[in-house]
């Protein structure tokens, strides 16, 4: 069974969505830790409801931004993560998480990348009068939101959206496609060949999330 360790940094929907995944049999994995950066995060009342242990870690407790995620890879190795899911993890992780897991970390992002990177991607959107926006699973690289894309899914933009109306929309296709593409992981089917994934098997639903139905 796939061991994830969750960085979360708020609320935690998706998170849940994850959690939800394995619950119902979904995904066949289990969450070793949730680390948070953010002690008030409601991420932290979803781990002690569902018994998933969790740590709070400060980047002030550490010298540096380089020893902060040493101390993260730390922990997540001592519990034998061995992939690692950013839920709304609101920082930019650093070289020493990443050399620790090279192409073992995921993140989700609410925006069809490499459109609309960095923070606020829906607002970004919004403000940029795009028709279409979405959601991208990505493994994470040294970059910001720049590594290879696993998954997209899109939603349309509607004249009268505002981010909050954009986020809703997209946050409901995030809660599908996370934990969609940890179970193409766990099931050993991605490969990463330069920037490019490839999903093995690929069948015909799989697409299914790259090209869904406008609502
Ligand atoms: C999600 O919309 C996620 O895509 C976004 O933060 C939200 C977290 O919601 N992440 C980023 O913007 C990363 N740069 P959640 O805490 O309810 O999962």
């Amino acid at each position: 069974m796939l061991k994830l360790g969750v960085l979360a940094s708020g609320r935690g929907s998706n998170f849940q969505a994850i959690i939800d995944s394995i619950e119902s049999g979904y995904l066949d994995a289990e969450v070793a830790v949730l680390i948070t950066d953010n002690p008030d995060a409601y991420a932290i009342k979803r781990a002690e409801k569902h018994g998933i242990p969790h740590l709070v870690m400060l980047p002030k407790e550490h010298p540096s931004k380089d020893a902060y995620y040493e101390a993260i890879a730390q922990e997540l190795k001592k519990r034998e993560v061995e992939l690692v899911i950013l839920a709304g993890f609101m920082r930019v992780v650093k070289k020493p998480l990443i050399d620790a897991y090279p192409m073992r970390i995921m993140n989700i992002h609410p925006a069809l990348l490499p459109s609309f990177p960095g923070l606020h991607g829906q607002r970004q959107a919004v403000e940029y009068g795009v028709k279409v926006s979405g959601c991208t699973v990505h493994f994470v690289d040294e970059g910001v939101d720049t590594g290879p894309i696993i998954i997209q899914a899109a939603v349309p933009v509607y004249d009268d959206d505002t981010e909050e109306s954009l986020s809703e929309r997209i946050l409901r296709q995030e809660h599908r496609i996370f934990p969609y593409a940890i179970k193409l992981f766990a099931e050993g089917r991605l490969s990463v060949e330069g920037r490019v994934v490839r999903i093995e098997g690929h069948k015909k639903e799989d697409f299914f999330f790259t090209n869904p139905p406008l609502e």
